[in-house]
C-alpha cells in the first residue's frame, strides 16, 4: 500500500503543478485514505510536491504511524484546522487548494485565519477524483469480490422473503450477513421496501410486513477491504400480473442496453440515454425519476455521474452502477442495478447473480 500510496501523491503532484498550486488541502477521509492509507476520520491532509503531512489528533497518532509511510505527522495543538492553517504558513504555502465539495465554507474560514493573508485559497475541483475514478488492478480485484460478496447476500435475502416478515427484519440480517462474509459494514443504508413502499427509490426500511402479491425492492452493497459495491434486484411475491412483467421486461431491456453502451471512450450521457431511449418506448420513461448510474469505488456515489448531458467520456479502469429503474406511485416500483468496470477492450459485470424476474 505504501508505495502504491507513493505513486498516486506523484500522480496528484503532477495535477497540482498544472493548475499552479503549492499544496492541496485534503479534509475528506476517502481522499486521505487513497493516498496514504490513512483509515482516521479526523485529519487534514497536505500533500505539496514531494512531501505530504498529515494533521491530526491523539487518538490517532499511532494509527498514523502504523498505516502510512512517507507521511510526516502533525500532532495537532488547540484546533485541528489552526494547527493546519499554522504548518501552511510555516511552510510558506502561498497558494493552497481546496476541494469546495469537500471543504465547508465555515472550515474554509477557519484555515484561511489560521495561514495568514500570505496564502490564497483557490478552488481546486475534483483533483483526487480524477485519480480515484481510475481503479488499478488490485483495486478492481477487491471491488470483484465486493460485487460477489453482495451478489451472495442479496440472493440469501431473498429466501426471507415470505409473507409476514418485516422489512427491517430483512435488512437486519442483509447486513448481518455482510459482517459474517467479511465486510466491515454497508456501503449505505440498505433499502428493502414492499408493496408500494418499492415506489420510493431510496425507502428506508420499516417495521412493514410483507404480504402476497407485492413487489420487492432489493438494494444492498457492503464495503471489503475499503471498496463498495452497490447491487439492486426486484422480486415479486405471488405470481406477477402481465403489467408487472411487461415493466420489469422494459427495465431489464433499458439496463441491458445501458451496459451494451459502456465503452471506453463513450460518454456518460449517452449511456444514460441508451436506457431512457427503450423505457421511453414502452411510455415509461416519465417514471424513471432518477439518473442512470454513478461512480462506485472507495465510498459508494463519486466520480463519474452517469446522468442525463454528462459530457465525461468512460475511461478505461472506471466502475460505474447502471441502474434504471421505474416506480409508479401508490402502486410499487421496479429496479435493477449492477457495477460494471470499463476495460480498454470490453466490459465486465462485477455483480454475477441473474437478473431475470423471481417470481416467489
Ligand atoms: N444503491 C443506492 C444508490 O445508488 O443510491
Ligand atoms: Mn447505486
Amino acid at each position: 500500500m505504501s508505495s502504491t500510496c507513493k505513486i498516486r501523491r506523484k500522480a496528484l503532484t503532477g495535477l497540482l503543478s498544472a493548475a499552479k498550486l503549492d499544496a492541496l488541502v485534503i479534509t475528506h477521509p476517502a481522499n486521505w485514505y487513497y493516498l496514504t492509507g490513512f483509515t482516521g476520520e479526523a485529519g487534514v491532509l497536505i500533500v505539496s510536491p514531494g512531501a505530504a503531512a498529515l494533521v491530526t489528533d491523539g487518538r490517532f497518532t499511532t494509527q498514523v504511524r502504523k498505516e502510512t509511510s512517507s507521511v510526516r505527522l502533525i500532532e495537532q495543538k488547540g484546533s485541528l484546522l489552526d494547527s493546519t492553517g499554522r504548518f501552511l504558513r510555516q511552510k510558506g504555502i502561498r497558494r493552497a487548494g481546496f476541494d469546495p465539495a469537500q471543504t465547508s465554507v465555515a472550515q474554509l474560514s477557519l484555515l484561511r485565519k489560521a495561514a495568514g493573508a500570505r496564502t490564497k485559497w483557490i478552488a481546486a475541483p475534483g483533483l483526487v477524483g480524477t485519480l480515484r475514478a481510475r481503479k488499478e488492478p488490485s483495486e478492481l480485484a477487491r471491488m470483484r469480490q465486493a460485487a460477489i460478496l453482495a451478489g451472495d447476500v442479496l440472493t440469501s435475502a431473498i429466501n426471507l422473503l415470505k409473507p409476514g416478515v418485516m422489512e427491517n427484519e430483512v435488512a437486519a440480517e442483509i447486513e448481518y450477513q455482510m459482517r459474517r462474509g467479511g465486510a466491515s459494514g454497508p456501503a449505505f443504508e440498505t433499502i428493502v421496501a414492499f408493496g408500494d413502499r418499492s415506489a420510493l427509490p431510496h425507502a428506508r426500511p420499516t417495521a412493514k410486513r410483507l404480504r402476497k402479491n407485492e413487489l420487492v425492492v432489493l438494494d444492498l452493497g457492503a464495503i471489503l477491504a475499503h471498496y463498495c459495491s452497490d447491487i439492486t434486484r426486484t422480486v415479486y411475491v405471488g405470481r406477477a400480473p402481465a403489467r408487472v412483467k411487461e415493466w420489469y421486461r422494459a427495465v431489464l431491456e433499458a439496463q441491458t442496453a445501458a451496459i451494451a453502451a459502456v465503452k471506453a471512450g463513450v460518454s456518460c450521457g449517452d449511456v444514460d440515454a441508451a436506457a431512457r431511449q427503450v423505457l421511453a418506448g414502452y411510455k415509461l420513461d416519465r417514471l424513471f425519476t432518477h439518473s442512470t448510474g454513478h461512480g462506485l469505488g472507495l465510498e459508494v456515489h463519486e466520480d463519474p455521474r452517469v446522468a442525463r448531458g454528462q459530457k465525461a467520456r468512460l475511461e478505461p479502469g472506471w466502475v460505474i452502477t447502471i441502474e434504471p429503474g421505474v416506480y409508479m406511485a401508490g402502486v410499487g416500483g421496479i429496479r435493477i442495478e449492477d457495477d460494471v468496470a470499463v476495460h480498454a477492450g470490453n466490459t465486465e459485470v462485477l455483480t454475477r447473480i441473474p437478473r431475470d424476474l423471481i417470481e416467489l
